[in-house]
């Protein structure tokens, strides 16, 4: 039987494909602005905490003091994890990327959560709460059992940004550290219908539980198309080790079509604003942790990858200097990335599941048709 041929057409990548609605945030790509909740990145920026941009993505409002004293006190208070958790972190073998432990933590918490199964509107906002503070105690745990290090409880004085570099690195961090690392947070908390946001929602979209819809967005925020290219950024600036040899060097991936890592950006056709904040930081903190040669061959591979290829940096790329200056490992980027993410990624499920369709879209088949079962022993 002739079938009909198929005229669907196919947008690869769904590049430009609008695939939902959302209120959270908006990239205007030709204009290299970027909207969180109605209020432009850059009038937010410096000036709202981490604990604030959260509080406006899942309320639609900035809250008053006493809102955003009762979100700090209710996230710090979530951060503990179950005994049972901090064992399993402690049995993940020490090879493993800890995006890999980070993905398979929150899978398991599933497991522990007692509000799980109850998909009610309520029950969601208790446990977007407390996944956006457990993601932290996770990274941190991991990297204090790895290194040999007890682990430490949140303090209560200090704020959900601080809490999480305390937890990590075990010293307070003084007020340029955690100004730099509640920024950064604040910076990466949301971006539109990014692969990992749309991944969560297609999750949920089944009613599939929001720890189910979590893993799926950790699972697509490690390839290093995404979220993974921070780390490599990290790899790439220690490979050149010298300001003279950034020219040679560049010069010679984009001869051998390599792409440099944390440049270009499949929405913004100017400047990431995310990147021109993170420069900023960047450039102070590698001055202050005595590493400014490492801000001085991240603006040379900016000068050079703009001037040959025209693309410009996207938030991976200063991203990673500023966590290097900050003492937090390489491995752990991705991490620090998706634990920012976190309460975005929780505010696109909340969003899908307020007016759910179930995520299905189709495909062009370009197979055969009507073939013929032949036995084992005549196939050739
Ligand atoms: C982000 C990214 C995946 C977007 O991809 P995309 O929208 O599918 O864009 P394409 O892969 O179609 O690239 C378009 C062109 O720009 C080039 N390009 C894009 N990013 C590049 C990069 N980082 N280095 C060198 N060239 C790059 C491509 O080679 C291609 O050139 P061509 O048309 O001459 O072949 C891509 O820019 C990339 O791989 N960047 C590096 C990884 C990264 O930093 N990811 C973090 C994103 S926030």
């Amino acid at each position: 039987m002739e079938q009909a041929k198929e005229d669907k057409v196919v947008v690869r990548g769904l590049e430009g494909v609008v695939a939902g609605e959302t209120r959270i945030s908006h990239v205007d790509g030709a204009n290299g602005q970027l909207y969180y909740d109605g209020y432009n990145l850059d009038e937010l920026a410096g000036r709202t905490s981490f604990a604030e941009t959260i509080y406006l993505m899942w309320y639609g409002k900035l809250p008053t003091p006493a809102e955003l004293r009762s979100l700090r006190s209710r996230l710090v208070a979530e951060m503990r994890l179950p005994t049972q958790i901090v064992t399993m972190i402690q049995l993940t073998p020490p090879g493993a990327h800890p995006m890999c432990v980070l993905r398979t933590i929150v899978s398991a918490l599933g497991m522990f959560d007692p509000d799980v199964e109850d998909m009610s509107d309520e029950a969601n906002e208790r446990k977007a709460l407390r996944l956006t503070a457990q993601v932290p105690t996770i990274i941190a745990d991991l990297h204090r059992v790895r290194t040999g290090q007890p682990l430490l409880s949140p303090d209560p004085k200090l704020g959900f940004a601080a809490n999480f570099l305390y937890m990590f690195r075990g010293a307070t961090p003084d007020a340029v550290e955690e100004k730099a690392f509640d920024l950064t947070l604040m910076l990466h908390a949301d971006h539109g219908m990014n692969a990992s946001t749309f991944a969560g929602r297609v999750t949920v979209s089944t009613l599939a539980d929001l720890h189910s819809g979590l893993t799926s967005a950790l699972g697509t925020l490690k390839g290093p198309l995404h979220g993974g290219a921070n780390e490599r950024v990290m790899e790439m600036l220690m490979d050149i080790e010298h300001p003279d040899v950034v020219e040679s060097y560049i010069q010679g991936m984009l001869e051998n079509k390599q792409r440099v890592m944390g440049f270009g950006h499949r929405v913004y056709k100017t400047e990431d604003p995310r990147a021109r904040h993170l420069r900023g930081m960047s450039k102070q903190l590698c001055e202050r942790a005595k590493v400014p040669h490492l801000y001085e061959i991240s603006e040379r591979i900016e000068r050079i990858v703009k001037e040959r290829k025209g693309i410009y940096p996207n938030v991976d790329f200063y991203s990673a200097t500023v966590q290097h200056a900050l003492r937090i490992p390489k491995e752990y980027f991705t991490t620090i990335f998706a634990a920012a993410r976190t309460p975005g990624w929780l505010a696109h499920m909340r969003e899908q599941l307020a007016d759910n369709r179930l995520i299905r879209p189709t495909s062009r088949y370009t197979g055969r048709y009507d073939l013929k079962w032949v036995p084992p022993e005549q196939r050739t």
